[in-house]
């Protein structure tokens, strides 16, 4: 690495107080995964477990807010989900519609900022617009902010930010050698907050299905078996303190 290239982990690390064992993350990210199989465990259309996943999400970002954190990161629709029927994908469009109007109010007097992640073509008008409005009508609240990740992948995120750079060289003004690790973690959607210190995924599956996946390189993960339509305040919490007897090094001893 050139002589004063920042590490990435250095850039962009939690801070001392937030990787220290015992300590509450600053970011916490979501994969919100298992309504379908809580929909079929009880003989239910796949439809009826993204609505009550959506009411698992109001829980979670109410615990997220009491519990101090300053990011909470949920994943919502992946760059993947296209592959869905088209049915189910025009009814989880029409579920971030209804929670955006229904919750706005409620989350913007709360002070939480909202952002939403992940490419914006192929959405229709109206969510591009309703998208624009939660979030200009929300940017300077700074109580926690609330990421949700829609028609997002990481590697459509990180081929966006390449060519981003690729456009800066070729006008001449960014020489390829100072291509770092920083300049990559600014050119993503996620630049203005930290990297998730913890990750938890719901409903038992082991992978990260394409989320955030230059943000985690030093993440804890925690799996729970619990489907997502059923966790709540304390499998947050339960989480937390995972994390909190966690030992993170990050390469060092
Ligand atoms: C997560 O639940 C919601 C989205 C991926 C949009 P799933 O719909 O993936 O539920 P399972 O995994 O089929 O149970
Ligand atoms: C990941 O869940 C995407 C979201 C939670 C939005 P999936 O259910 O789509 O992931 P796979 O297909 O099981 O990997
Ligand atoms: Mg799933």
């Amino acid at each position: 690495m050139a002589a004063g290239a920042a590490l990435p982990l250095e850039a962009r690390a939690p801070d001392a107080a937030s990787a220290a064992p015992g300590a509450r993350p600053r970011h916490v990210a979501i994969i919100m995964d298992g309504n379908g199989r809580w929909a079929k465990s009880r003989h239910q259309p796949r439809t009826l477990g993204h609505k009550a996943g959506v009411d698992a999400l109001r829980r979670t970002v109410e615990a997220a807010g009491d519990l101090g954190l300053e990011v909470l990161t949920v994943y919502a629709f992946s760059t993947e989900n296209w592959r869905r029927p088209a049915s189910e994908v025009e009814w989880l469009f029409a579920l971030l519609r209804s929670y955006v109007r229904s919750d706005l109010d409620r989350l913007d007097a709360a002070g939480v900022r909202i952002r939403v992640l992940g490419r914006r073509e192929g959405l229709p008008q109206d969510i591009l617009d309703l998208i624009a409005l939660a979030e200009t009508r929300t940017a300077a609240n700074t109580a926690m902010t609330l990421v949700i990740a829609f028609n997002y992948g990481g590697q459509a995120e990180l081929v966006d930010a390449m060519r981003a750079i690729a456009r800066r060289v070729l006008l001449g003004g960014v020489d390829p050698d100072s291509i770092d690790e920083a300049m990559i973690a600014e050119s993503l959607g996620t630049a203005d907050w930290p990297d998730p210190e913890l990750i938890v995924r719901t409903s038992g599956e082991q992978r990260l299905s394409n989320f955030l996946i230059w943000q985690s390189a030093y993440s804890e993960f925690v799996f729970t078996p619990v489907l997502w339509p059923d966790f709540g305040r304390r499998d947050l919490e339960a989480a937390l303190n995972e994390y909190a007897g966690r030992q993170r090094r990050f390469g060092g001893v």
